[in-house]
């Protein structure tokens, strides 16, 4: 069994669509495949049209219960999307993975027990990852033994890979295994000049991290995702479609060709490199002043860019979540007397809704307000049980 994870700590790099539509693709090659979401925002799900409210276990319990007596199997929260292709759903309990699991025996290693144990009858397993680091993606990483990075192939994404692969370097410290790490051209924009020049750089100095296949920018998978369908069955004979086949296909060669699989450190040292040269590279050709420079500037606005959660920078606290289908997200906690009034703003045509509150020291909680249905802040992995028995996020003002 292969064991793919999809990791980017930048939110909205494609993460999702990509391990959607290759698994989808993978299936449709002959390969019984399972998708598993680590995210607790259940975008595979709706981008599957499994319905969300029939959902009566979900990856959380199965991980939760891993290392318990009672375990509830794999197989009793898989849903089949198509032939030779299911998925574990995920749900927004997996935020509280990190703190219910908190001080327990390996509690990194659950979700390899499950799948060494469990998921032997598949050929390929992709995990999609949240746009955050902590216990739900470090299980990820154990239970893989192959990590895909998804770029965009744009001037402000490569902020994002160096930034990633910091991350992976923490990470990797505490993970013994041998894994292999390639990067993924995504939301590739031809007509863009810069775009072009990238990736002929990327391919030109660093073909060993790179893959060949690249992910274009294509507006059906978009719409695929919007009808609750992978673009196997939405549109075959899109560019899309096209697209995600060569990425199986040379995943599925690299197999037989046995790659050499280096260190972690000396892979993510050769990656590094080419970030860092990429981006001097593209400073060079639209003429920018040095990006580091650039990110003091604008620190806040750029600090809010690349986050979701809640931060508190100078004197506000910053929420920002990702909804891209809601129509209204308020928040509601102590601060405001549990009253949703305050409406937090979409940021253009992201799926991003932030608001920023000017609060004193303390402890707060709260709730978002989705279209109406309270639930905890995904990207906060502080919380406590409510009177009703749900979470409350938590936060601390210093
Ligand atoms: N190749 C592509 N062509 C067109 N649109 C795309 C492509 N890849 C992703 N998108 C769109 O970009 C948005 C973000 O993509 P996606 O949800 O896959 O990112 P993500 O990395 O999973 O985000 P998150 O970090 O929030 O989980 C979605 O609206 C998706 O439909
Ligand atoms: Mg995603």
């Amino acid at each position: 069994m292969r064991c793919i994870a999809v990791i980017n700590q930048k939110g909205g790099c494609g993460k999702t669509t990509i391990s959607m539509n290759l698994a989808a693709c993978l299936a449709a090659q002959g390969n019984r495949t399972l998708l598993v979401d680590m995210d607790p925002q259940n975008h595979c799900a709706v981008g599957l049209a499994v319905p969300e409210e029939q959902i009566d276990h979900n990856i959380y319990d199965v991980l939760i219960s891993a290392h318990a007596e009672n375990k509830i199997p794999l197989k009793n929260i898989v849903w089949q999307i198509a032939q030779n292709f299911d998925l574990a759903p995920s749900g927004i309990e997996l935020a509280a993975l990190e703190p219910q699991l908190s001080g327990k025996d390996r509690r990194e290693d659950c979700l390899r027990d499950v799948m060494m144990n469990e998921a032997t009858g598949y050929d390929y397993v992709i995990i999609d990852c949240p746009p955050s680091v902590g216990l739900i993606t470090f299980n990820a990483l154990r239970a893989a033994n192959e990590v895909l990075i998804p770029v965009e192939t744009g001037y402000f994404a490569l902020h994002g890979l160096t930034r990633q692969l910091e991350t992976l370097k923490v990470l990797e410290q505490q993970c013994s295994q041998k894994i292999s790490i390639r990067v993924l051209a995504s939301m590739y924009d031809v007509r863009t000049k810069l775009a072009r020049e990238v990736l002929s750089e990327l391919r030109k100095n660093h073909s060993a991290d790179m893959l060949k296949a690249v992910i274009n920018f294509n507006t059906k998978l978009k719409e695929a995702a919007s009808f609750g369908q992978p673009i196997t069955e939405y549109d075959p004979s899109s560019k899309g479609m096209k697209d995600f086949m060569a990425l199986a296909d040379e995943l599925t060669e690299s197999a037989e060709t046995e790659v050499q699989i280096q260190s972690v450190e000396t892979q993510l040292m050769a990656i590094s490199k080419s970030a860092n040269e990429l981006l001097n590279e593209s400073n060079r050709l639209i003429g920018a002043k040095p990006p580091v420079k650039e990110l003091k500037e604008n620190s806040i606005q750029s600090k809010i860019d690349n986050f979701y959660g809640v931060k508190q920078l100078n004197e506000s606290i910053h929420f920002v979540a990702l909804y891209p289908k809601a129509e209204e997200v308020a928040i509601a906690g102590d601060f405001n007397n549990w009253v949703p009034e305050t409406k937090l703003k979409a940021i253009g045509q992201t799926g991003k809704w932030a608001c920023e509150l000017p609060l004193s020291s303390g402890t707060y909680q709260y709730r978002y307000v989705v279209d109406g249905r309270w639930q905890q802040d995904p990207y906060n992995a502080s919380i406590t049980t409510n009177e009703f028995g749900e979470y409350n996020s938590l936060l601390e003002v210093k």
